[in-house]
This record gives structure tokens, C-alpha cells and sequence, in this order.
């Protein structure tokens, strides 16, 4: 059966300070929780003082980005292997804020991917359409063309330790979650690409999250949908009791 996953995505928030005291929280707080896999994606420079204070923890440490190159002169970037270094499990991929403010490609996305799973870390893999695309009717066709192009030449082994975070562009950080039923409805359909592209086992297996604007308060709704199996959470993964009640609805 597939393990309920919630990571919390800090995006570019929180001082060092307020990095420690929420991770310290959280420690407290999911201390018993065995059921749900859970992730925090602080900041780049907050990793090391994150990882430290995670030690012995059940909580596992992401980042928000990798470049995929190995090493060299790629000035402001980060490998996949320093990640690893400095205690990363996790690593977001093709967030949609990367792909429109940094201008992120699926072939970029698709080279970040091959750079992550090449050093054994866990990408979450963003797909999700705009509402312009929604209102078109072509979200599908969007979903489609992301995963078809974002998993180009990875294998099914490595298809199958990816999360695949499905977050509609229109539900992120504007308060305007998809309901559970449309959420439910693309992850079906993401959950056949997946059996098409490599097995029934691995579509039946691979843990596919929902992200946009999941609050304490809808998050027992979208979780306990059949083919919703987490949440990539943003803006209240900073408010600690906000994500514990996520992670606690997140339980089957
Ligand atoms: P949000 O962000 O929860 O603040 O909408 C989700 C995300 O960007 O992963």
C-alpha cells in the first residue's frame, strides 16, 4: 500500500531564527507519527543547521531546487550531489513558480530529474496546469505533455521513486484549492500516464501528492481521496501547528 507523504515547501521564507524554532516545533509535534512520511524544504543556505536539528528525527530534509550539472563553473547553482552531502532525501523539480518566474523548461525539468535520481535523492516531480488551460479543457493535454517530456528516458525503476506532485498553477498561494473531486480526477489520470509509461505495480505503487493552497482546514477533504496519497504544502508548512493538522489528516 502506498505510504501517505507531506512535505512542507518554506519556498524563500524564514530567517535562521525562525527556521530553527519551527523545525524544533515540528520535531514535538510529529514525534509519534510513523504512519505519514514527512519532508521539510528549507531554504539553500538554512540545509546544514535544518539537517542538524532533524537528527534523529522522522522528518527528512529536501531542497527547493538542484542544477543538474555535476560541478564547475555554473556561478549561484547547486549539484544534486551537495544536496546529498549536507543531508538532502527530497529535492522539489519543476515547481510552477521555477518554471514561470526562472523560466524552468521540460527539458531542464527532465535533466534535474536524471541529475537527482543519478545520486539516489527523491525528486518531487511539480506538474499542473494554468487556468487558462483549465478553462480551455485542456488540462489533460498539459498533464500529458509535462510527464510525457519531464520523464523522457528515465527508466520505469527510477519513474517509480519519484512523487509526482500534482499542483494546479491557479491553487497556488491564491487561497483557491481545486476541490477534491478535480484534484481526484487528474490524479487518475496522472496514475494511468504512469501505468502506460511503465507498469500497473508502479502506478498502483508511486505516490502521487496534491499541492495548492492545502490549509488544516481542507486538507482532510482532498487526502482522502482514493489516488491523492499527500500534499506538497507552501504557505502553512511555516505555521507548525497549521502542518501538523495536515500531516495528522494525511493518516489512512
Ligand atoms: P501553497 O503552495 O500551499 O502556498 O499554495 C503550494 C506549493 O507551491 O507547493
Amino acid at each position: 500500500m502506498r505510504r501517505p507523504i507531506v512535505v512542507g515547501n518554506w519556498k524563500m521564507n524564514t530567517l535562521l531564527s525562525e527556521a530553527s524554532q519551527l523545525v524544533a516545533k515540528l520535531r514535538d509535534n510529529l514525534a509519534g507519527v510513523t504512519e505519514v512520511e514527512v519532508g521539510v524544504c528549507p531554504p539553500f543556505v538554512y540545509l546544514p543547521a535544518v539537517n542538524e536539528a532533524l537528527k534523529g528525527s522522522n522528518i527528512g530534509l529536501g531542497a527547493q531546487n538542484v542544477y543538474f550539472q555535476e560541478k564547475g563553473a555554473f556561478t549561484g547553482e547547486v549539484s544534486a550531489a551537495m544536496l546529498k552531502d549536507v543531508g538532502c532525501k527530497y529535492v522539489i523539480i519543476g515547481h510552477s513558480e521555477r518554471r514561470t518566474i526562472m523560466a524552468e523548461n521540460d527539458d531542464i525539468i527532465n535533466k534535474k530529474l536524471k541529475a537527482v535520481l543519478g545520486k539516489g535523492l527523491i525528486p518531487i516531480f511539480c506538474i499542473g496546469e494554468t487556468l487558462e488551460q483549465r478553462q480551455e479543457g485542456i488540462t489533460e493535454r498539459i498533464i500529458r505533455s509535462q510527464i510525457d517530456a519531464g520523464l523522457d528516458g528515465i527508466t520505469s525503476d527510477d519513474i517509480a521513486k519519484t512523487v509526482i506532485a500534482y499542483e494546479p498553477v491557479w491553487a497556488i498561494g491564491t487561497g483557491k484549492n481545486a476541490t477534491p473531486q478535480q484534484a481526484q480526477e487528474v490524479h487518475l489520470f496522472i496514475r494511468k500516464l504512469i501505468a502506460h509509461i511503465t507498469s500497473d505495480i508502479i502506478a498502483r505503487d508511486i505516490q502521487i501528492i496534491y499541492g495548492g493552497s492545502v490549509k488544516a482546514e481542507n486538507a482532510q477533504d482532498i487526502l482522502s481521496q482514493s489516488d491523492i496519497d499527500g500534499a506538497l504544502v507552501g504557505g502553512a508548512s511555516l505555521d507548525a501547528e497549521a502542518f501538523t493538522r495536515i500531516v495528522q489528516s494525511a493518516k489512512r
